[in-house]
């Protein structure tokens, strides 16, 4: 609700600022995993987020302290941590956005599918907890392999009965963040301006970005350089574990890029128009496959529209096909998963 000023002498500048602060809605954002390698730094993140009114910070171990540093940074969230089983529930209630970065992450000559037998069994929990604590809250699933958690989380939350597949979202942002990177660096184009739309999956070839709807337009990239681009983005996140050897994988890029696709997911509930984002959700847009990632436009109750693919070049209609198998598959073994067990 808006602050009635009541001293007509406030100046003008003061006015704007206090109406400004003041219509941002409460808005509780709850991170499952906080003291993780993702956790920690999307903590931080979303503590400088001034649309988060409260910041819930859970894990099975670790958090009092996480909570303790961030809860001393001087904006504008109450900052909680939670911990362990018989907390979950006070973390998520009343949870407008729930971060899910739980789970192991991949170690050199993993493939994400290889986090499935101990990732499955976690998200399954987390999104039970969700269906009884907080069933209208958005989730963002970050938790590999997203290609088989996102239908866990859904199949968990149809047994509840609670699932509105306007609200579930797997996290494909790094993948769109690292487009964008490689894509300015070899088109020599401001990457701030950079856009590229990634489609798809989140695992190796299901990683599909959409070089030939990038912007700004450059003229000066060879077939081979899309190709090596391509391959670059869908190698992005080995790259890292190899490059960190046996530490682990993407952890400060994830925590960036959830930070900014919770961002969008907030601006969407507060009624931000415009606001477009590419996730991993459940789509028609491809047949035969219930889950996708494409660009979605978000709104106030979370996914608004999910868009077409738009134009697709020689080349990327290939990758698409290529990647039907196998996406078909992980979202199969998600589903199955969750039914059987
Ligand atoms: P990490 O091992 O550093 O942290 C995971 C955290 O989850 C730990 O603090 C652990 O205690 C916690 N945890 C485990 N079981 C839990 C439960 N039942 N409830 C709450 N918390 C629980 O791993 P990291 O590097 O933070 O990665 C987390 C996940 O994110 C992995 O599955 C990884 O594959 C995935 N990931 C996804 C990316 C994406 O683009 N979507 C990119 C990078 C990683």
């Amino acid at each position: 609700a808006l602050r009635r000023v009541s001293s007509p002498s406030a100046s003008s500048h003061l006015l704007r600022r206090s109406y400004c602060v003041e219509s941002k809605p409460e808005r509780k954002v709850a991170v499952l995993g906080a003291a993780g390698g993702i956790g920690q730094p999307l903590a931080l993140l979303m503590k400088l987020n001034p649309l988060v009114s409260s910041l819930s910070l859970y894990d099975i171990a670790g958090t009092p302290g996480v909570a303790a540093d961030v809860s001393h940074i001087n904006t504008r969230s109450q900052v909680a941590g939670y911990m362990g089983d018989d907390q979950l529930g006070q973390a998520l209630e009343g949870a407008d956005l729930v971060i899910i970065p739980a789970g192991v992450p991949r170690k050199p000559g993993m493939t994400r599918d290889d986090l499935f037998n101990i990732n499955a069994g976690i998200v399954k929990s987390l999104c039970t907890a969700i269906a009884k604590y907080c069933p209208n809250a958005l989730v963002n699933m970050i938790s590999n392999p997203v290609n088989s958690t996102v239908p866990i989380a859904a199949e968990v939350f149809k047994k509840a009965g609670t699932y509105d597949e306007k609200k579930l979202f797997g996290v494909t942002t790094l993948d769109v963040v690292r487009a964008k990177t490689f894509y300015a660096g070899k088109a020599k184009v401001p990457v701030a301006e950079a856009n590229v739309p990634v489609v798809g999956g989140h695992a190796g070839i299901t990683i599909l970005p959409l070089f030939s709807q990038a912007t700004p337009k450059s003229n000066n990239l060879s077939d081979e350089d899309i190709v090596a681009l391509t391959k670059r983005t869908q190698d992005g996140g080995t790259e890292v574990v190899e490059a960190k050897a046996g530490k682990g994988s993407a952890t400060l890029s994830m925590a960036y890029a959830g930070a900014v696709f919770a961002d969008a997911c907030l601006k969407g509930l507060n009624g931000v128009p415009d606001v477009v984002e590419c996730s991993f959700v459940q789509s028609t847009i491809v047949p035969d496959l219930p889950y996708f990632a494409s660009k979605v436009k978000l709104g106030k109750n979370g996914v608004e529209e999910v868009l077409g693919l738009g134009p697709l070049s020689d080349y990327e209609k290939q990758g698409l096909e290529s990647l039907k198998h196998e996406l078909k598959a992980s979202i199969e073994k998600g589903i199955k998963f969750a039914t059987q067990s």
